[in-house]
C-alpha cells in the first residue's frame, strides 16, 4: 500500500480546515508538526503542539471554573462535538467527577433546556413527521457498523415525566458512558429521537420546541411507527442491539415483551435496574450474612423499576432452585393504591404475578409489620416515605436490615443515607439511586453505595457486541448482577459499600462482558466460537482515546 493512501485512509481524504472540524479525527493543538505540514494544516493551528494531557489539563481548568453544572454539561456536549477523543480522554479520566455531568442528575436538566442550549445536532431524530420513510432516515447515518443503538420517545424521561424530543439527551448520554465505561467504539454508537409528539403543553407551547409539535401519537399508529422502525433497523443494521429507554409505562412493558423475542433488544429502565438492584442484594448479602432464598422483598413502587426487579429477583430465586411461584411471593409490592393484592381490580397484567391473597393494606408501614421483610426497595418516585417508624420498624424485625432507597433525584429518594443509619441504629445495609456524601455514625464512616445502572448497561452491552449475540435473555442480566456483585472488594465492603469504586468501572464491564458472552455462547445465542482467551478477546475490543498517529515515519 502507497503511503500517500496510507495516509489518505487515516483521515478519510480530508485535510486542513475539514480535518479540524471532523470531532472523530480532530486533535486540535496536539497535530504533531509531520501531521501539520502533510495534512494542510501550518498556520491553521497555534504553533505550540500540545500533548494530550496538556489539553487535558486545559479542559479541566475550563470545566471547574463554570459556577453550574448545566454549563459544564453544555461544555462538555461542545468538547464531544469537536474533538471526540480528548472528551473520552477528560470523561474517563475523572469519572466519578464527570458522569453526573454528562449523565444524571445534570443530563436531566440538559434534557429540559435542550431546545434553548441547542447548538449542533447530534443521534438520529426518526419523527413520526416522517413516517413511511424510516429507512431512508437510517440509511443518511453516516457510519455504517452501528452495533449499540439507544432508542427513546421522550415520554418518560428519568423522573421528570414527558420531554418529548428534548429526551434526546439521555441517548446520547447513555451511548457516552457505553463507550466511556465499556469501550464501546464510538462510531458504533447511534442515539435515536423515537419523536412521536409530546404531550407536554409548556414544550408545545414554546417556540424553541425543537421537536414535532403535535400531541402524543397513540394506539396502533403509534405502535405501527415503532414496527416501521425495528424492521429498517433489522435491514439497515442488522448488528445492532436496541436499548430501550425512558419510553412510558404502558409501552415499555409492552415494547420489550412484543420485541425481545425477535430482536436483539433490552430495556435498562427494566431490567438494567433489575440487575444493578439484584447485585446490590447479593452484596449486601455478604454483609448480612443468609443467601437469597432467605430473603423476603417488599417494593414501595410497582412501576418499570420495581417490576424489572423483582422479575430479576425471581431468576434469581429459581437459580437457587425455589420454584417460580414461590419466588414470587417473596416479593410483595405496594403502589400508590396500597398494597398489590389479587382482591384489587385496578392490577396491570406486570401486576399480576405478584397479587398476593393478602387483606388489602393502604399504608406502607402496616405494609412492613405485615409482611416482616428483610428487604425494603423504594422505587416510587416520592421522597420522604420511608420514614423513621418504617426504618425503625424494619430494624426490629431484622438485625441488618436491607433499605434501598432508589428514586432519584436526590429530593425524591424515600430517605437520605443518614436517616437510613441514625433510624437503623448504624445497622441498616444501604443503597441509594442518587449519590449521598458519607455519614459519620458512632465512631464509624459510612460510605453508601449508588445503585447505578451505568454499572450494568454498558458491561452488557460491550458482552452483547462482542459475542455478537443476536438475543438479550434475562439470563444475561442475572449473570450480569452476580458479575457485578462479585468485583466489589472486601475492603469496600469494609466502610458499607456494596458496589465498586466508579473508578474501577472499565475493569468492572470487563468482568461483565465475559459473564454476558458466556451466556450467548453457552445459550447457542451467537454464531462467533467462543475464543479460548475470552477477556483477551473482549479487551481488545475496546475502544481506547488515544490520538492516532496519522502520518507514521517511514
Ligand atoms: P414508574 O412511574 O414506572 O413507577 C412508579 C411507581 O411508584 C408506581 O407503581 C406508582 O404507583 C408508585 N407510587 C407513586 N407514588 C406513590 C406513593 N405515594 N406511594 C406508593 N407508591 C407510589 O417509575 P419507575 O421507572 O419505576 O421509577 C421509579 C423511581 O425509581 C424513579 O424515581 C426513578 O428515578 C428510580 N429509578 C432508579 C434507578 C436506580 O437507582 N438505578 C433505576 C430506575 C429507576
Amino acid at each position: 500500500m502507497s503511503y500517500v493512501y496510507r495516509l489518505h485512509l487515516h483521515v478519510n481524504g480530508k485535510r486542513g480546515a475539514d480535518l479540524l472540524q471532523d470531532p472523530h479525527l480532530n486533535k486540535g493543538t496536539a497535530f504533531t508538526d509531520r501531521e501539520r505540514d502533510a495534512l494542510g494544516l501550518r498556520g491553521l493551528l497555534p504553533p505550540r503542539v500540545s500533548t494530550i494531557d496538556q489539553q487535558v489539563a486545559r479542559v479541566l481548568e475550563n470545566i471547574r471554573r463554570k459556577t453550574s453544572d448545566i454549563e459544564k454539561y453544555i461544555f462538555l456536549v461542545a468538547l464531544q462535538d469537536r474533538q471526540e477523543t480528548l472528551f473520552y480522554r477528560v470523561v474517563m479520566d475523572n469519572i466519578e467527577e464527570m458522569m453526573p455531568i454528562i449523565y444524571t442528575p445534570t443530563v436531566g436538566q440538559g434534557c429540559v433546556e435542550f431546545g434553548h442550549i441547542f447548538r449542533r445536532p447530534r443521534g438520529l431524530y426518526v419523527s413520526y413527521k416522517n413516517r413511511g420513510r424510516v429507512r431512508e432516515l437510517l440509511n443518511n447515518w453516516p457510519y455504517r457498523g452501528v452495533r449499540v443503538i439507544v432508542v427513546t420517545d421522550g415520554e418518560r424521561i428519568l423522573g421528570l415525566g414527558d420531554l418529548g424530543a428534548q429526551g434526546m439527551g439521555i441517548p446520547i448520554g447513555k451511548l457516552s458512558l457505553y463507550t466511556a465505561c465499556a469501550g464501546i467504539q464510538p462510531t458504533q454508537c447511534m442515539p435515536v429521537m423515537l419523536d412521536c409528539g409530546t404531550d407536554n403543553e409548556a414544550l408545545l407551547n414554546d417556540p424553541l420546541y425543537i421537536g414535532y409539535p403535535s400531541v402524543r401519537l397513540r394506539g396502533s399508529a403509534y405502535d405501527e411507527f415503532v414496527e416501521e422502525f425495528f424492521d429498517a433497523v433489522e435491514e439497515i443494521f442488522p448488528k445492532a442491539c436496541v436499548q430501550l429507554e425512558d419510553f412510558g409505562n404502558a409501552n415499555a412493558f409492552r415494547l420489550l415483551s412484543k420485541y425481545m423475542e425477535r430482536a436483539c433488544v433490552f430495556d435498562d429502565d427494566i431490567q438494567g435496574t433489575g440487575a444493578v438492584t439484584l447485585a446490590g442484594i447479593y452484596s449486601a448479602l455478604r454483609i448480612t450474612g443468609g443467601r437469597l432464598s432467605d430473603q423476603k422483598f417488599l417494593f414501595l413502587g410497582a412501576g418499570e423499576a420495581g417490576i424489572g426487579i423483582g422479575d430479576l429477583i425471581v431468576t434469581g430465586l429459581m437459580a437457587e432452585g425455589m420454584p417460580e411461584a414461590e419466588a414470587r411471593a417473596r416479593c410483595w409490592y405496594v403502589d400508590i393504591r396500597g398494597l398489590v393484592v389479587k382482591s384489587r381490580t385496578d392490577l396491570s397484567h406486570h401486576h399480576l404475578p405478584y397479587a398476593h391473597d393478602h387483606a388489602a393494606i393502604g399504608d406502607f408501614r402496616q405494609a412492613v409489620e405485615a409482611v416482616q421483610p428483610t428487604a425494603i426497595i423504594g422505587v416510587s418516585g416520592v421522597g420522604g416515605l420511608f420514614t423513621r417508624q418504617v426504618i425503625e420498624a424494619m430494624a426490629q424485625i431484622n438485625h441488618r436490615p436491607i433499605i434501598f432507597s432508589l428514586s432519584n433525584p436526590t429530593s425524591k429518594s424515600e430517605c437520605t443515607a443518614e436517616e437510613a443509619y441514625k433510624w437503623s441504629g448504624g445497622r441498616a445495609v444501604f443503597a441509594s439511586g442518587s449519590p449521598f456524601p458519607p455519614v459519620t455514625y458512632e465512631d464509624r464512616t459510612l460510605i453508601t453505595g449508588q445503585s447505578n445502572n451505568s454499572y450494568i448497561f454498558p458491561g452488557v452491552g460491550l458482552g452483547v457486541v462482542a459475542s455478537e449475540a443476536t438475543r438479550i435473555p434475562d439470563e444475561m442480566f442475572f449473570a450480569a448482577a452476580k458479575a457485578l456483585a462479585e468485583t466489589v472488594t472486601d475492603e469496600e465492603r469494609a466502610v458499607g459499600r456494596i458496589f465498586p469504586k466508579l473508578d474501577r468501572i472499565r475493569e468492572v464491564s470487563i468482568a461483565i462482558a465475559v459473564a454476558v458472552a458466556e451466556v450467548a455462547f453457552r445459550r447457542g445465542l451467537t454464531k462467533l466460537h467462543r475464543p479460548a482467551d475470552l477477556t483477551g478477546y473482549i479487551k481488545g475490543k475496546m475502544y481506547v482515546p488515544v490520538y492516532e498517529d496519522y502520518v507514521p515515519k517511514l
